[in-house]
C-alpha cells in the first residue's frame, strides 16, 4: 500500500493520527507501518461503537454432563477406550500460548515463568511433564502444537530449545503463529505503540484452528491420523492433557467435543458456565445468569447450572474442519494498552484505557453443536496462574502443586 492510499483510507475512518510521525520514519519503518495499515480489518474496528450482541438471547437450559461419581462408575470403560485412542496416535495437544499474560506482568512468555521455590520450575515444564505422564501410561507420543504470537514466538522457541523441550521429542513439537489486531482508545482511535507501529496485540484464542491451518499443520494432523485435539490454556499447571479417561468418555458420548469442568463452588462463583442455548452448547458468563438460574437446583438438589469451564477442550478434527469457515463473534474487551501519547512519550497506563478485539475459543464450543461436560477434581486439576499474588496466582498454584506432590 502506498502513502496516498493509506492516508485516504485513514481519513475516511477518522484515523489520521496514525501517520502523525510518518515523516520521521526510515524507509523500512514506513513500509512496515503501511503494511500494518493495509491489514486493518475495518469491520472489526467498527465494532468498537456497535459491538455484537454477545449475551444469550436464546432459551438457556442446563446441560447434562458427567460428574465425578458418574466417571468413577465407568472409569475402566472410559480408560480402556481412551487409552486405545491415544495409543493409536489419534490425539494431538494444542497449547494456547499466544496471550500476553498482562496480569502476571512478566515480559517473557507466560510459560517461561519460573514458579519454583528451591529450584527452577517453569510453567512450560509442568505442562510438558503432565503430558509426558500420559504418553508413558499409554505408550504413545502425543504431537504437541504450540500457538504463539509474533510478540513471543522467538522467545518461546528459544526458551524451549534451550531447555531441550523438557525431554519431549522435538520432532513432535510444532509452533504456529496467531494473528495480531490493533487496539483503540476510549474514543475508538487507533493507538500507536511507537512512531512506526500500531499498538498490536494477539487477537484472542478463538482463531487457533484457522491459524493452525494457515501454518499448514492440518496436513500434519491428517498425515498422523489425528482425530481429536485437546486444546488447553498455558496457565493451568495442574491439568491433565490428552487424558485418556476424558478422551474415552467424550468419544463414547458421541458428542462433538468435550469440556473439562469444575463444579461451581457456590451459585455466584465468577466462572463461565457451560449450558444449552436453544439446544446448542454455550458458555455464558456468570453475570449473564439470572438470580433464578444461578440458584436453580436439579432433582438431586445440586446446582442446575453447575459446570464451570477451565479452558481444556477436546474437539473432533472432522468437526473442526466443518466449522473452520464459520465466523466466530468478536468480543470488544476493555484492557490496559501501552501507547505513544501526542507528545511522543510512551505511556504504560495504570488503568484500562482502551479496547482490544478478541475472538474466544468458547464460541467454538457452540459451533461444534454438542459438548460433554466432564467434571474434574478442582484441587487436582485446576491451578490457573493469572496473577502474581491473590486469586488464581503463582501463590495459589504453588500451594496446589505442593498438595499434589510436586516439589518446588
Ligand atoms: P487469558 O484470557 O488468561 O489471557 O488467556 P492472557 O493473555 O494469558 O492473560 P492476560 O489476560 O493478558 O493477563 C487464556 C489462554 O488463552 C491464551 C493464553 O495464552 C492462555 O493460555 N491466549 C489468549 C492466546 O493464545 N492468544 C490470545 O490472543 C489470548
Amino acid at each position: 500500500m502506498d502513502y496516498k492510499t493509506a492516508e485516504r483510507i485513514l481519513r475516511a475512518h477518522g484515523q489520521e493520527q496514525v501517520l502523525r510521525y510518518y515523516g520521521e520514519l526510515s524507509e523500512e519503518e514506513k513500509r512496515s507501518l503501511l503494511s500494518q495499515i493495509e491489514k486493518i480489518d475495518w469491520n472489526t474496528i467498527a465494532l468498537y461503537s456497535h459491538p455484537e450482541n454477545l449475551s444469550g438471547t436464546g432459551k438457556i437450559q442446563p446441560i447434562s454432563g458427567l460428574k465425578i461419581a458418574d466417571i468413577e462408575r465407568r472409569r475402566a470403560e472410559f480408560l480402556s477406550c481412551g487409552t486405545e485412542i491415544v495409543k493409536s496416535g489419534k490425539v494431538g495437544a494444542v497449547m494456547l500460548a499466544g496471550g500476553q499474560g498482562t496480569r502476571l506482568g512478566s515480559d517473557s512468555p507466560k510459560g517461561a515463568y519460573d514458579i519454583g521455590i528451591t529450584r527452577p520450575v517453569y510453567i512450560f515444564e509442568r505442562l510438558i511433564r503432565n503430558l509426558q505422564g500420559v504418553c508413558r501410561e499409554c505408550g504413545a507420543i502425543v504431537p504437541l502444537y504450540i500457538m504463539v504470537s509474533e510478540k513471543n514466538e522467538a522467545e518461546t522457541r528459544a526458551f524451549l530449545k534451550e531447555h531441550d523441550y523438557f525431554g519431549y521429542p522435538a520432532d513432535s513439537i510444532y509452533f504456529f503463529c496467531q494473528e495480531l489486531a490493533p487496539g483503540v482508545d476510549e474514543n475508538g482511535k487507533l493507538f500507536l505503540e511507537s512512531k512506526g507501529s500500531l499498538a498490536l496485540s494477539p487477537n484472542g484464542n478463538g482463531g487457533w484452528y484457522s491459524s493452525l491451518v494457515r501454518a499448514g499443520l492440518d496436513k500434519d494432523l491428517q498425515a498422523r491420523g489425528v482425530e481429536w485435539l485437546n486444546v488447553f490454556a498455558v496457565d493451568n499447571v495442574l491439568q491433565r492433557i490428552a487424558d485418556p479417561v476424558f478422551v474415552g468418555a467424550t468419544a463414547l458420548s458421541g458428542r462433538n467435543c468435550g469440556a473439562k469442568v469444575v463444579l461451581k463452588a457456590e451459585p455466584h462463583e465468577r466462572v463461565g458456565v457451560l449450558c444449552l442455548e436453544d439446544g446448542k452448547p454455550n458458555i455464558i458468563e456468570y453475570y449473564e445468569l439470572t438470580e433464578e438460574m444461578a440458584n436453580a437446583r436439579d432433582e438431586s438438589g445440586d446446582l442446575a447450572f453447575c459446570y464451570g469451564v477451565i479452558l481444556n477442550y477436546l474437539f473432533r478434527t472432522d468437526v473442526l474442519k466443518e466449522i473452520a469457515d464459520r465466523r466466530i463473534p468478536v468480543h470488544v474487551v476493555k484492557k490496559h494498552i501501552p501507547y505513544l501519547d501526542e507528545a511522543g512519550n510512551y505511556v504504560i497506563p495504570e488503568k484500562e484505557n482502551g479496547y482490544k478485539f478478541e475472538t474466544l475459543i468458547l464460541d467454538m464450543v457452540r459451533l461444534a453443536g454438542s459438548c460433554l461436560p466432564f467434571e474434574v477434581v478442582r484441587e487436582r486439576e485446576f491451578a490457573p496462574i493469572k496473577n502474581k499474588t491473590g486469586v488464581d496466582s503463582v501463590e495459589t498454584a504453588r500451594v496446589l502443586l505442593e498438595k499434589n506432590g510436586v516439589k518446588l
